[in-house]
């Protein structure tokens, strides 16, 4: 029997993610929403892609959680994105309403699935996402670092002119403007991006991967990145289905790791078919712990708002 992924929320990056997904042929896929209509019109387009491009998938739209019954994988999309000018804390109420239900209703369909949560601001949400379900922690996760590490492999093989294949970016800690791009264990092709890039250029990048989501935000105008976060997630989703123990940076629980407890933290992380196997830490310097510790404070805080 195939793998089922549920979407919840068919919006940009909802979407997007059901593309991603059936390209590789990873699972049949629903697609929940709100929105009368929506979510089953874009599944049916999807489907009719598949004679296409060659790939037996089958993709269902629904405004109800019904279809999502048995899903391995559930993903949570749903949400606000930012408007020009908003950071992501400010979604922090809307967005736990929407993803307080979301979580409640799919688990009660799907007691065995994984979770992988988008909807911002995203170390909270996923916290809450842990909390509604009541899954053990390893059995959720959040997709912020494979996006703020590509967008800092994108800069990179911009500014150098190396494919984006021969480098390897980690970007540490929360989904906002304190996270911690990490420039010593950065590399192209195993040389650290501190021996290759003048420290005026790195910090440029740094600067600019930290404002990734905002730049696009501000170019869209309305609504914020969506193929970018997207693949992330369906990297996550192919690692878990094909049991692949990969290393990506994630939002994970912390548990003593980085002398951090009891907060969905970005770092990096091993997936496989359980979820979160295990969490990777570096050997980080002292300006580099302290730039985590911020960070680690600022969605502490969050979390403490939602009262939990
Ligand atoms: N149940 C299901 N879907 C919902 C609900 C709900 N309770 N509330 C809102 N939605 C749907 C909206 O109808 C919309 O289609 O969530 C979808 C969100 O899609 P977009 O507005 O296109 O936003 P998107 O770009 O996909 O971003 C979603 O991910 O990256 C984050 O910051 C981003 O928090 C945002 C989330």
């Amino acid at each position: 029997m195939r793998k089922k992924v549920s979407i919840i929320g068919a919006g940009m990056t909802g979407s997007t993610t059901a593309h991603w997904l059936a390209e590789r042929e990873l699972a049949d896929i629903v697609l929940v929403d709100i929105v009368e209509g929506m979510p089953q019109g874009k599944a049916l387009d999807l489907q009719e892609a598949m004679p296409v491009i060659g790939k037996d998938v089958t993709v269902t739209g629904a405004n109800d959680y019904e279809p999502t019954a048995d899903s391995d994988i559930v993903v949570i999309t749903a949400g606000l994105p930012r408007k020009p000018g908003m950071s992501r804390d400010d979604l922090l109420a809307t967005n736990a309403e929407i993803v307080g239900k979301v979580a409640e209703e799919t688990i009660k369909r799907s007691p065995n699935a994984i979770y992988i949560v988008l909807t911002n601001p995203l170390d909270v949400m996923t916290y809450l996402t842990w909390k509604k379900t009541g899954l053990p922690a390893n059995k959720v996760m959040g997709q912020a670092g494979i996006l703020d590490s590509a967008r800092m492999r994108a800069f990179v093989a911009m500014e150098l002119g190396v494919s984006v294949e021969n480098i390897n970016c980690y970007v540490l800690g929360g989904h906002g403007d304190s996270m911690v791009p990490l420039t010593r264990h950065s590399n192209v092709a195993g040389v650290p991006l501190n021996k290759i890039l003048p420290p005026d250029r790195l910090e440029a990048i740094v600067e600019r991967t930290r404002k990734g989501g905002g730049e696009i935000v501000s170019l869209l105008k309305t609504g914020s990145a969506f193929y970018a976060p997207a693949a992330g997630i369906a990297q996550m989703v192919e690692a878990i289905l094909k049991d692949k123990h990969l290393i990506v940076p994630a939002a994970v629980y912390m548990q003593g790791e980085y002398g951090l407890n009891d907060i969905y933290f970005g770092a990096p992380a091993q997936l496989g078919a359980s979820g979160v196997e295990k969490v990777i830490e570096y050997e980080l310097n002292e300006e580099e712990m302290a730039a985590l510790k911020k960070s680690a404070e600022g969605v502490a805080a969050n979390i403490a708002k939602l009262n939990l």
